[in-house]
């Protein structure tokens, strides 16, 4: 049996769990900053390392009250060393470091998005690679191939926006508080979704959000004089609602449309959807129509937005990686490891 204390300060939660073989989730402790960056409408990179600082020992200490706060009941430490916001990065390894050295732990770094896609793997037991995996979270619209554990082929990647990224914007353009993902979704809930026609981009090798954010811009700078108020926003919850969820559509079919493609060309018979955005019911609703023969696994909410868990499953099949001679290894803010 192994046991691992993972740790997660990639961006906005801070995150610790303790995971038995990858896949016994021990604890799972978030700390959200959503509240933080509301007023902001996105996160702020200094005021996240901040609260990380703040937040981390205390996020630990309930991460461990399954093993009663005994460093000794650990076999190893995990935490994500990239990518991400390189203060945010900081906090999390260096925390877990120096809570490797002191209690003689091996550590190992582990890759944010190797965490996602494991995400499924540890909701779902009877998933095992090869599988296809769709990364969507607010910096990541990933497709990947896990042809095998540790070994991943990046199939494509957005080539602007990160489709949680292009929610996000958009909500604001539509006066929608942050997150921009729930928000839209709660907007668009039982609404006509064809009011509006956005583009839907087929590109070969990549995904592309940037024109679609655009052509919500466009068709709110269309509505007639007196529609928006003074910061420009769709004064009608109506027509705010319909611009959701056109806009919801258009964001959806592009994801699953190349899921899709990429599908019947490999021939693959497992898919996994994870990251903030997997958490969207069109998006589900749409990938159980579309792959109705085909295993399909998403992860329980708490799963697909950012958490530790994901990192010590990713760990269970580096942890021979884990090492108490290389404690000191740097954060990888742009780290593209998927595996
Ligand atoms: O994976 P995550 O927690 O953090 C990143 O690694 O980015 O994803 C956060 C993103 C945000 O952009 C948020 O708007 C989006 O996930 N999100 C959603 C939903 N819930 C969260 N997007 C669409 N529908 C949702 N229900
Ligand atoms: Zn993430």
């Amino acid at each position: 049996m192994t046991l691992v204390l993972a740790i997660e300060s990639s961006c906005d939660e801070t995150a610790a769990a303790v995971i038995e073989d990858g896949r016994t989730i021990h604890s799972n402790v978030v700390a959200s900053q959503i509240d933080l960056h509301r007023r902001f409408g996105g996160v702020v990179p200094e005021l996240a390392a901040r609260s990380h600082i703040a937040a981390i020992q205390t996020v630990v200490s309930d991460a461990m009250v399954p093993v009663e706060g005994d460093w000794k009941a650990l076999d190893a430490i995990a935490v994500t060393r990239g990518p991400g916001l390189v203060g945010c990065l900081l906090v999390g390894t260096r925390f877990a470091q120096a809570a490797a050295l002191a209690s003689r732990l091996p550590i190992v770094g582990i890759s944010h998005l190797a965490g996602h896609v494991y995400s499924a793997w540890l909701g779902d037991v009877e998933l095992e690679p090869p599988f296809l995996a769709l990364v969507v979270s607010g910096g990541h619209t990933d497709c990947i191939m896990l042809h095998e554990h540790g070994r991943a082929e990046h199939i494509a990647g957005t080539r602007d926006d990160a489709v949680g990224e292009a929610f996000d914007k958009v909500a604001r353009l539509l006066g929608l508080p942050y997150p921009g993902g729930p928000s839209i979704q709660r907007a668009a809930s039982g609404v006509s979704p064809d009011a509006y026609q956005f583009p839907v981009p087929h590109l070969p090798d990549s995904f592309s959000y940037s024109g679609l954010k655009t052509a919500v811009r466009h068709a709110v700078d269309r509505l007639p004089d007196g529609a928006r108020n003074a910061v420009g926003v769709p004064e009608d919850p109506s027509t705010v609602a319909e611009l959701a969820a056109a806009f919801q559509k258009a964001a959806v079919m592009q994801l699953v449309d190349f899921v899709a493609r990429v599908a019947e060309e490999r021939n693959v018979d497992r898919i996994a959807v994870v990251g903030g955005v997997a958490a969207n019911l069109a998006l589900r609703e749409a990938v159980a129509a579309r792959f109705a023969g085909v295993h399909v696994s998403i992860p329980p909410f708490a799963l697909c937005t950012d958490n530790a868990a994901m990192i010590g499953a990713a760990a269970f099949h580096h942890i021979h990686e884990a090492s108490d001679s290389n404690v000191g290894f740097d954060v990888e803010p742009d780290l593209l490891t998927f595996a």
